[in-house]
């Protein structure tokens, strides 16, 4: 297998400086790539600020320095200078697979023949993404979670053409990145479908949240109150403000790339629309359902609206997992449960389906007739409990 060097990472928002961080922290040459000089600082800073904040408190890998690792560090805006001597690309640019698919081709058209073109696409199929390159083969998918050096996941997924060695480099690295809470989680996406592991399990439950928000927004019922309804005990960022650091631009996107490929049931709501018409995209831009001015918002959460039923969640995610087995995009229940541990750091559903799946298919029938949403109905697997042979 190629030894990778070298990794250049095109687009350095919010996802694309946590990745480069954890990239060369793990010792490789690290280029950022943006289309703006100010965008690439920002990246620059945040990375120099996480390196040093570590090396205060002694948690650089022996005997690394900040500045030590911050060599490694090259920027520069033109993508064809990024890629020319790399090994391995990761590209965090906006959710399009329009824009997506050019830079994709422009990468891999301009860097050395064994450059590996991994995607950290939150929902689109790897095998879509590389549809209109000449290398696919290189292209796989490597979906990291937010904040990458916090969060444990890393989802590989093979494209239709993506090579076998494409895949054990992506597992390769992956695994070799370092996380700064607990050992990282690397599993492979067996099928190439939209949102692959954990984003497919999770997405039919923002049909229901998108339904949520249009009432509460409609009702004039304040967000916290909301959140408070959503949010579980034990989660460790609540919902809404959960909702803002993922950024609603990129739900906006996935909705509508999974009302294209899975479902028109997924068509984003009017709220998400009005945020997204308006540049309210949460932590990226300041406001989303919160304000950010000041920094991540602490919501009380003392009082509830009283408009949810968090059982749905869970039967909707339970529901929406059985189909992701019955696809091949996993084998095991048990993985499921285990990925959305680890990248969003809150249970999965699974484990509480297999004891009470009757009830939680009562419910789907219930609340796919509420919310005029056939893609709610209860699948025969899930509703057989058959799905608990997948172990
Ligand atoms: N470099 C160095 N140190 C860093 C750092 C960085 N880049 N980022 C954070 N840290 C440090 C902080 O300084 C802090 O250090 P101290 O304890 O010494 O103060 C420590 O790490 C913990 O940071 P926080 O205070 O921010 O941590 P927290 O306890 O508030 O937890 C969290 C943060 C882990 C993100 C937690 O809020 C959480 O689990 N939230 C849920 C996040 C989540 O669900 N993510 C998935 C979103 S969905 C997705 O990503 C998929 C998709 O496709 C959209
Ligand atoms: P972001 O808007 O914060 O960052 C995207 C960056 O890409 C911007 O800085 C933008 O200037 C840059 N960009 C756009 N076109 C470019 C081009 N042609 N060349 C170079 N740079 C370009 O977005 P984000 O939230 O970091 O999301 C990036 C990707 O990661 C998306 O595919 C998203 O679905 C995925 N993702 C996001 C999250 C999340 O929680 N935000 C989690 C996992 C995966």
């Amino acid at each position: 297998m190629r030894n990778v060097k070298n990794i250049a990472i095109v687009g350095v928002g919010q996802m694309g400086k946590g990745i480069a961080q954890v990239c060369l922290m793990a010792g490789y040459n690290v280029i950022l790539n943006d289309v703006q000089n100010t965008i690439i600082e920002n990246a620059a800073s945040y990375i120099e600020n996480g390196l040093k904040k570590l090396e205060k408190k002694g948690q650089l890998h022996g005997e690394l320095t900040a500045a030590y690792i911050l060599e490694k560090l090259d920027t520069t805006t033109n993508l064809v200078d990024a890629v020319a001597n790399a090994d391995y690309i990761i590209e965090a640019i906006v959710e399009k697979v329009e824009i997506k698919q050019k830079v994709c081709k422009k990468a891999l058209d301009n860097s050395p023949n064994h450059c590996v073109f991994a995607s950290n696409t939150s929902s689109i199929r790897i095998t879509d993404i590389a549809k209109t390159c000449s290398k696919s083969a290189n292209v796989i998918g490597m979906h990291f979670f937010n904040p990458a050096p916090l969060m444990r996941l890393i989802e590989i997924i093979a494209g239709e053409q993506s090579s076998k060695e494409a895949i054990n480099i992506g597992i390769e690295v992956g695994e070799s990145l370092p996380c700064l809470r607990g050992d990282r989680y690397v599993p492979q996406v067996l099928k190439d479908r939209p949102g692959f592991i954990v984003n497919r399990v999770l997405a039919p439950g923002r049909i229901y949240s998108e339904y949520i928000y249009d009432l509460a927004h409609k009702q004039g019922i304040p967000w916290e109150q909301v959140d408070a309804d959503i949010t579980g005990p034990k989660e460790p960022m609540s919902r809404l403000v959960l909702a803002d650091f993922v950024g609603r631009d990129v739900s906006f996107h996935t909705a509508e790339y999974y009302a294209d490929t899975l479902s028109p049931d997924f068509a984003p709501g009017e709220f998400v629309r009005k945020q997204v018409a308006e540049g309210n995209l949460g932590a990226k831009t300041g406001r989303g359902f919160y304000d950010w001015s000041k920094g991540r918002p602490k919501p009380n959460l003392s009082k509830k609206a009283g408009i949810v039923n968090p059982m749905v969640y869970t039967a909707i995610g339970a529901n929406e997992g059985c189909r992701v087995l019955e696809e091949g995009v996993c084998r095991s229940w048990k993985v499921i449960d285990e990925a959305i541990l680890a990248g969003m750091n809150f249970p999965g559903p699974m484990k509480a389906a297999t004891k009470e799946y009757r009830q939680m298919a009562k419910l789907l029938d219930k609340y796919s007739e509420k919310l005029k949403k056939q893609y709610l109905k209860p699948i025969e697997l899930f509703k057989s409990g058959n799905f608990r042979r997948y172990e």
